[in-house]
């Protein structure tokens, strides 16, 4: 017979169907064996009774997690066993024989509750049970529908979806890259992207004019709550645009993401409320202000805009640094001082974030494409000529070539979900995400390679 969903049940009363999947309780009533069965799409009560002797011989034997494939006919459950709030609640199956696929340990933890206070060690070494609950279930479902809406909005707005690499050159944009050894060039490196950031702009010069991409990048960072050392951003560029325009296409994205996958979710304030960086420094001594109305409830979300962010700003060793990044371009009134390198703190850039009950959703800005810009300020971060060259040469080459003018954005989609969903780290929402030391304690990475494979590329490790 062929496989059944348990979601499809409910509309199969007084058929024989087959179901597959995982034991998930099974309660035992004198002679009435009661299982719950667990697939993909759902879960139902079943029951074997002693008329059927064979099945009820092997239900008796089953533990929670076995995998089982069962035949039976469904029933309309008495009324007065009627469960309203499950979605099979008004049946059940009657269980004509079952045959185990496969048995299973105790797992190490109960995979029905939230999990919330089971130590996170042991739920990472563990992930593909820990996803077995159905808190994780809904938030990986969750975050692809999310992934889903954007790239749909993504196609029906013109924009083109392409992949950029993974494996590139290291070019400082701000954070510590990973590094990647070459095998055929021993003691060269390629560096894993913080973002698509250059492609994104060079696919702009190449005349695609809207690009998107659902792109994972890569930060060696200290990791945090919204950390992750691997993280995916909804990352786009357009052409021939200004701050407004993808402020207006951002925003209406947003409101209409949570109308459509969020619906009991209200937004504090549309349109959303803007704010310069200087105005959130003073008032609200951050420049990710939480503006809800009530921080205790789940369902409000107060976007906001913090809009002309510093171009420079000192980094942890007192260096001048790019606020963002080196990319952004300078407000009309800023100009003049930027190009005589005067007072650089003051100087603002065309670059905008997005901010979501007090996170960091995503930034942006209003790019460089002028050569001579571009070119300034890399000379005011303290970056020679012939650095520039080294690091830089393939963006200020192609600034030669007709580059058109263009912005964008990079929402975070962890940060996204995490929020949408109320969970309170990004962990939760990501498949197989890595400890707060940046390890996968379920594979054990990082780890060490052998000595052939280091010799073919060149490395000895210190001791
Ligand atoms: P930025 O570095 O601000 O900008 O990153 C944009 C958004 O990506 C998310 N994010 C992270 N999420 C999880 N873990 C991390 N380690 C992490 N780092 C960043 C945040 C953040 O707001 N190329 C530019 C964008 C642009 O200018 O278009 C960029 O990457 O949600």
């Amino acid at each position: 017979m062929q496989r059944s969903r348990i979601k499809d049940a409910k509309d199969k009363i007084g058929e024989e169907i087959s179901l597959s999947g995982w034991v998930d309780v099974r309660r035992d009533h004198g002679k009435l064996i009661f299982l719950d069965l667990r697939d993909a799409s759902g879960k139902i009560q079943m029951v074997a009774l002693p008329s059927h002797a064979d099945a009820h011989k092997i239900a008796g034997t089953l533990r929670s997690e076995w995998v089982i494939e069962v035949t039976g006919k469904v029933n309309a459950r008495p009324e007065r066993m009627v469960n309203v709030n499950e979605a099979n609640g008004k049946i059940e199956l009657e269980i004509l024989t079952i045959k185990i696929l496969n048995e299973a340990e105790t797992p190490p933890f109960d995979v029905r509750g939230d999990g919330r206070d089971i130590g996170e060690d042991v739920r990472l070494k563990y992930r593909y049970l820990d996803l077995r609950r159905p808190r994780l279930q809904q938030n990986v479902r969750m975050r692809d529908k999310i992934i889903t809406f954007f790239r749909e909005y993504m196609h029906a707005n013109d924009f083109v979806e392409i992949e950029t690499p993974i494996m590139m050159k290291g070019t400082p944009e701000g954070s510590r890259e990973y590094v990647v050894p070459s095998r055929l060039e021993n003691g060269k490196f390629y560096v894993l992207p913080q973002s698509p950031q250059q492609f994104k702009q060079l696919s702009m010069v190449a005349g695609f004019e809207k690009y998107f991409q659902i792109a994972r990048c890569f930060r060696d960072e200290d990791t945090r709550g919204d950390r992750q050392p691997e993280f995916t951003q909804l990352d786009y560029e357009m052409s021939f645009i200004t701050q407004e325009e993808v402020l207006a296409f951002t925003e209406k994205m947003f409101i209409e993401l949570v109308s459509k996958l969020y619906p009991q979710k209200k937004i504090t304030t549309t349109p959303f409320p803007r704010i310069t960086y200087k105005e959130s420094i003073e008032k609200y001594a951050s420049d990710k202000p939480d503006l809800r109305g009530d921080k205790n409830n789940p369902d409000e979300l107060a976007f906001a805009w913090i809009v002309d962010f510093p171009m420079f700003e000192k980094d942890k060793e007192g260096n001048i640094a790019a606020a963002h990044h080196p990319f952004c371009s300078i407000k009309e009134e800023d100009v003049e001082k930027f190009m005589k390198g005067e007072d650089l703190f003051s100087i603002r850039a065309n670059s905008y974030d997005l901010v979501l009950n007090g996170y960091e959703l995503s930034s942006g800005s209003i790019r460089i494409h002028k050569q001579d810009m571009q070119k300034r300020v890399f000379e005011l971060l303290g970056i020679s000529e012939e650095e520039q060259q080294k690091k830089f040469a393939h963006m200020l080459e192609a600034f030669k070539y007709g580059t058109p003018p263009h912005g964008g954005f990079a929402p975070g989609i962890d940060r996204i979900v995490m929020i949408l969903e109320n969970e309170p780290n990004i962990r939760e929402v990501i498949a197989f995400p890595k400890t707060g030391e940046g390890r996968d304690l379920m594979m054990n990475a990082p780890s060490e390679i052998d000595t052939k494979h280091l010799k073919e590329l060149g490395i000895q490790i210190k001791k």
